[in-house]
């Protein structure tokens, strides 16, 4: 399942001190955990005894501020190092599972799941935390469907049409450009939108504020994200979508998002935008949880180059061939 590409787990805002998170990757569960003092680990999700989720567990906080996850069943508390103190014992065992490896860039926690890399870690989320604020995070789902059809819709330019209709109103989607390097791309669409009904804007006076024609600027990180540059008078918006293979048949999105405010009333605007992505991604989950798994595909729409970049991508991983689907 793509062996050797970076993940980007979670980020740090996700993690509530003491408190542990469940995260699953290629097939493996693990227990994600952040200390007080801002130390995170990552162990196996089994515990060694008899199996019990570890995430289904607490954490003790030690008298140095780190803490150790315990286990529901009976109780027995690991390191992040994977080691217990048995009962009636005085010292740790040696390490018992094998801590998952992360890769910790400021707030980002990224792990190649154990495997060797074999592409980078892009820097572009380094670059925007340093110039952007952080507003969020949203629409983390665990979505039972397979990683290629969960990236086949996120690089979907036409879906907006018939998944995304009643939220954005487009009439059309207009692919301007692709720039295609590789395992990074970029799309630039015009999608404009039905003209609101004199009704709907007596109901809606906010709709004579949206544009009409929506415009994107889509960057693409083959195979852990896609970035929606979002630019208009009130704000910037780097809308980031993060996409985890779980297992076989289990994919999670989650987003996050960052913003620059150009007038300070944007910023009373970040609750909507939370919860307006949040609609977005409930409107994919529900899409892809009613598709007939591998139909063949006997149509073929125009702007589908996003698709056809995923496709060979996938395939050919961790090498890029041709064709290059610039244009
Ligand atoms: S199963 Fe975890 S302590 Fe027994
Ligand atoms: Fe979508």
């Amino acid at each position: 399942m793509l062996q050797g590409a970076p993940w980007l787990l979670a980020h740090r805002a996700m993690l509530k001190p003491d408190k542990l998170m469940k995260v699953s990757l290629s097939g493996n569960d693990y227990v994600l955990w952040q200390d007080s003092k801002g130390k995170i680990s990552c162990l196996p999700n089994a515990c060694p005894h008899m199996g019990a989720m570890l995430s289904e567990g607490w954490c003790v906080t030690k008298p140095d501020n780190s803490s150790t996850v315990a286990c529901p069943f009976h109780a027995l508390e690991f390191d992040s190092a994977g080691c217990t103190v048995l009962p009636g014992s005085d010292k740790p065992t040696k390490s018992l599972i094998k801590p998952l490896e992360l890769i910790i860039q400021g707030d980002f926690i990224w792990s190649y799941g154990g495997c060797e890399p074999k592409i980078p870690i892009p820097t572009v989320m380094n670059e925007i935390a340093a110039e952007y604020q952080f507003i969020g995070f949203t629409g983390d789902r665990s979505i039972k469907t397979d990683f290629l059809t969960l990236l086949l819709n996120m690089h979907d330019y036409n879906h907006q049409n018939g998944t995304h209709r009643q939220l954005f109103e487009i009439e059309e989607v207009q692919l301007k450009q692709f720039i295609d390097n590789g395992f990074h791309s970029h799309a630039y669409i015009d999608q404009p939108r039905t003209k609101p009904k004199f009704r709907d804007i007596l109901k809606n006076p906010a709709l004579l504020l949206m544009p009409k024609v929506l415009q994107a600027h889509l960057e693409n990180f083959f195979p852990c994200m896609g970035i929606m540059h979002g630019e208009s008078p009130l704000l910037s918006l780097k809308e980031c979508h993060l996409y985890i293979p779980e297992s076989p048949n289990h994919s999670r999105v989650y987003v996050l998002i960052f913003m620059k405010a150009h007038i300070p009333i944007a910023h009373l605007l970040k609750g909507n935008l939370l919860r307006l992505i949040e609609v977005v991604i409930e409107q994919d989950v529900d899409i892809l949880g009613k598709l007939y798994a591998n139909t063949p595909q006997h149509i073929k729409l125009n702007n589908e180059v996003g698709m056809d970049w995923v496709r060979r991508n996938y395939k050919n991983f961790p090498t890029v061939v041709e064709p290059n689907l610039s244009r």
